[in-house]
């Protein structure tokens, strides 16, 4: 069994299918979900985290059929939203602490997984300031601590990085390739370079189907100095998107 087993999925939103026959068998470590805006990176995510229904298609979970009772599958998940509400007086404690009781953690050891989710995000220091007081960046890294603070085996992460500068990218690459070591994380992103650096294997997606999955080495041979990038993995990413999706940019 794998932790996250999806088959010919569809998801349709409107009058498109978001998500368009996709079928993927994630088990541990890190995996990066590339695509270009509005391939349905968010929209698979979402899914995946139980959040939205698929139209067709079936999804496995931890084991377990993820149409079924989905509470103790959602103990076990954690889910960073691309966009996230928050109230703004709450104190980034307080805010990590309503997520792990949303997630049904034993209230006995919330504090203790706060601190820890705190400290990893290094956020320590901001505990008691309120979520109105924080950066882009900062409320980016309480967002992944909420994510993590019940230890999930599978760990869902869309658009972790946006807002980190270069020192927080690198902190966070080493957060997740350690969370990896344990769970299936997943982490969808539109840079490369965050795939390159922080992922095992790489999952690609355009227009709502799967491209390709390989190891960012893979990707790195499929471009060639014709196409577009800075690097090989680049060059690979704009070979592949282009020979799938006639109109991306
Ligand atoms: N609520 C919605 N209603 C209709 N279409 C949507 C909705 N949300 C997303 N879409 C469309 O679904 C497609 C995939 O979007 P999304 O999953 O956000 O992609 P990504 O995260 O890769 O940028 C896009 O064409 C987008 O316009
Ligand atoms: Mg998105």
């Amino acid at each position: 069994m794998q932790a996250i087993e999806a088959d010919s999925l569809v998801v349709r939103l409107g009058k498109r299918n978001a998500v368009n026959g996709l079928s993927l068998r994630l088990g541990q470590g890190v995996h990066g979900l590339l695509g270009p805006n509005g391939a349905g990176k968010t929209t698979l995510i979402r899914t995946l985290a139980t959040v939205q229904s698929p139209t067709s298609g079936t999804l496995s979970l931890l084991g377990s059929p993820a149409n079924g009772k989905l509470r103790p599958v959602r103990r076990r998940l954690g889910y960073l939203p691309q966009h996230f509400g928050y109230y703004k007086r709450f104190k980034v404690r307080e805010f990590v602490e309503y997520l792990a009781w949303l997630k049904e953690m034993p209230s006995a050891r919330i504090p203790g997984a706060v601190k820890t989710a705190l400290e990893r995000v290094g956020l320590t220091d901001r505990a008691e300031d309120r979520m109105k007081s924080l950066s882009g960046g900062m409320v980016r890294r309480v967002g992944i601590a909420q994510a993590i603070v019940n230890s999930p085996d599978v760990l869902l992460l869309d658009e972790p990085t946006v807002g980190l500068d270069p020192a927080q990218r690198l902190r966070f690459r080493e957060l997740v390739a350690e969370l990896g070591r344990s769970s299936c994380v997943l982490i969808s992103t539109h840079l490369v370079e965050d795939v390159a650096a922080a992922c095992t294997d790489v999952v690609l997606v355009s227009e709502g189907s799967l491209v390709f999955r390989g190891t960012p080495a893979d990707l790195a041979t499929a471009g060639t100095t014709e196409h577009v990038g800075d690097s090989p993995i680049e060059r690979g990413y704009s070979a592949l998107i282009s020979a799938n999706a006639g109109g991306a940019w």
